[in-house]
């Protein structure tokens, strides 16, 4: 059993029940970790409700990924250091999902990359003097980063960008003896994925593709999750792990059994 007795956890992401980044922090908690949330203004009431009576969670940050002064002053103000990162952040404004990529305007692009991909680097430089040795970060990819996924549109070229940006990431933090990896998780319903054009297709799908004949939930990524920023995957980084019920392995599904 993983166990994250006296480690701390600076979380990126929660923004309702629903958020997988909700799911890691409660098992970060069940292994006997805390957390450290850090959340988005526009969530501020979810993010109070959440995580009253909660207990492991050490304190709650506001801050907005976009601007290099809220990030810098998240990390001036934040106390202690930490052992586990967790980047579960994605933005792509409805005007650009709502239209072809090719007509992406240059703002919604650059909107898209700073949140959806940027903000891991960014992220990354300022914890690196907050880290303990041997600390892990993780991020949040999808299978659109390498395969045309219908409506996924300009968030398949942030989410190539970022399964990039942890490959270029891992040699600076491998020298400081810290890790980074991305998960790319299979379709689950979020906030986040509400925005996506058909999505309910793309989830619609997976019960009759994947080898496990099912969509995965939350908790599949957490444990994930959990594993991947544990001792127990000391020699993993710079990988993009799926965790999709199998869906990326699939040539020809079985749809007749
Ligand atoms: N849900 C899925 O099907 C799925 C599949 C694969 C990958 N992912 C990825 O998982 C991650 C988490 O998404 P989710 O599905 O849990 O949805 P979610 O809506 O719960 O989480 C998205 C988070 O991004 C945060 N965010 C957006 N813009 C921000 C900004 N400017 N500053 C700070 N935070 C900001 C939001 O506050 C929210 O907490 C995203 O990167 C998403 O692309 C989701």
């Amino acid at each position: 059993m993983i166990d994250f007795n006296g480690k701390r956890a600076l979380i990126f992401g929660v923004a309702s029940e629903t958020s997988i980044a909700w799911s890691i922090t409660e098992w970060v908690i069940k292994a006997g970790g805390s957390v450290v949330l850090v959340y988005q203004k526009r969530f501020l009431s979810r993010i109070m409700q959440l995580t009253k009576d909660v207990e492991g969670i050490e304190g709650l940050h506001e801050c907005d990924v976009s601007f290099e002064d809220q990030v810098k002053n998240l990390f001036n103000n934040l106390e202690g250091r930490f052992d586990m990162i967790v980047h579960s952040i994605g933005f792509a404004p409805a005007s650009a999902l709502s239209k072809p990529t090719i007509f992406t305007t240059e703002e919604d692009f650059n909107t898209t990359m700073i949140i959806s991909a940027y903000s891991l680097q960014r992220i990354a430089r300022h914890a690196m003097r907050v880290l303990n040795p041997n600390s892990s970060m993780i991020t949040l990819t999808y299978l659109a980063a390498t395969r045309l996924v219908d409506g996924y549109r300009i968030m398949s070229v942030a989410k190539a960008a970022l399964e990039s940006f942890v490959r270029e990431l891992s040699p600076i933090l491998g020298a400081a003896g810290h890790r980074i990896n991305a998960i790319s998780a299979g379709p689950i319903r979020t906030l986040a994925a509400s925005g996506i054009p058909g999505f309910d297709n793309i989830l619609g799908y997976m019960d009759k593709t994947t080898p496990l004949k099912r969509a995965v939930v939350q908790e599949d990524v957490a444990k994930a999750a959990i594993f991947l920023m544990s001792e127990l995957a000391s020699g993993i980084t710079g990988q993009t792990i799926f965790v999709d019920s199998g869906y990326s392995i699939v040539g020809v599904p079985n749809v007749t059994d």
